[in-house]
């Protein structure tokens, strides 16, 4: 039994679509999230600047004595996984992709036509095609498509509207007829945000969330390494690098819980 907390972070926002999973099927976990919203988005950055920040954060959470640091963001487990693994030798690192890639090779087959949304810099990085066909090798239609508005977006709380819904048809449209895709894998923790906007627009598509999957590989290694939590009365303490307002608000709706009811803190890593 290990009661620390776990350390969750991503480039902003996106990362905390996993916290509801997290709250629902391991409640005694607690949690430490840093969302890196003064930087996002990373998904167009550089490789060299976005493991720079990645191993800014990992350091912060070193120094919080996290059990295992979960990488709740496509772009950073595309970029540098192995950097922060061997950063950090003594503490567990899960990353979202490949949980998600054994997923989707297990629900998947032959004749599925697989689409990927992603940012730039994981589609770049191949690493979902080439982990997904090392799972599965049957698998032959997969897709890539980087959606770069699709962050700023989100980040801005522009999520109900006409203008969110033309952006994915933008991006959407021509993809999913010219491939014929029946399978959309959501490869950034941002998109479950408007995974209903999708739904909507795509009703027959089966969708594939990395923000849901991640959380069972980290319950199956936190069991194997008998590092599940016992009952214990540690808080959850969500850290961002900017506070916006827009911040507080889609915590408060992502999580479903009062401003009041949550522990939110400033934490500058630009140093
Ligand atoms: N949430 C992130 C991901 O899963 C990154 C988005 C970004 O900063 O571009 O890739």
């Amino acid at each position: 039994m290990d009661n620390r907390p776990i350390g969750f972070f991503d480039s902003g926002i996106g990362g905390l679509t996993s916290i509801p999973y997290m709250m629902r099927h391991l409640p005694n976990e607690r949690i430490i999230f840093f969302g890196d919203t003064a930087r996002t988005p990373y998904g167009s950055k550089s490789q060299d600047t976005i493991r720079q920040f990645a191993m800014q954060i990992g350091e912060f959470m070193a120094k919080k004595n996290v059990k295992m640091m979960v990488i709740a963001c496509n772009t950073i487990s595309a970029t540098c996984i192995d950097d922060l693994r061997r950063q950090f030798p003594e503490i567990p690192v899960i990353g979202v992709i490949s949980p998600t890639a054994r997923v989707v090779a297990k629900k998947c087959n032959a004749l599925d036509h697989i689409g990927i949304l992603a940012t730039r810099a994981t589609v770049r990085s191949g690493a979902y095609i080439e982990m997904i066909k090392g799972k599965n090798p049957i698998l032959k239609h997969l897709y890539s498509k980087a959606c770069p508005a699709f962050v700023p977006l989100i980040e801005e709380g522009i999520i109900d509207n006409d203008i969110m819904d033309l952006t994915i048809k933008y991006y959407l449209d021509d993809f999913m007829r010219e491939n014929e895709i029946n399978t959309l894998v959501l490869g950034c923790t941002h998109y479950p945000l408007i995974g209903e906007n999708i739904r909507r627009l795509y009703p027959d598509v089966r969708i594939i969330s990395s923000s849901k999957e991640v959380v069972t590989a980290v319950q199956l290694e936190l069991d194997d390494r008998q590092m599940l939590a016992g009952p214990n009365d540690g808080e959850n303490i969500f850290y961002a690098s900017d506070l916006s307002e827009n911040f507080v608000n889609m915590i408060q709706r992502i999580l479903g819980r009062d401003q009041e009811e949550l522990n939110i803190r400033f934490k500058n890593l630009d140093l």
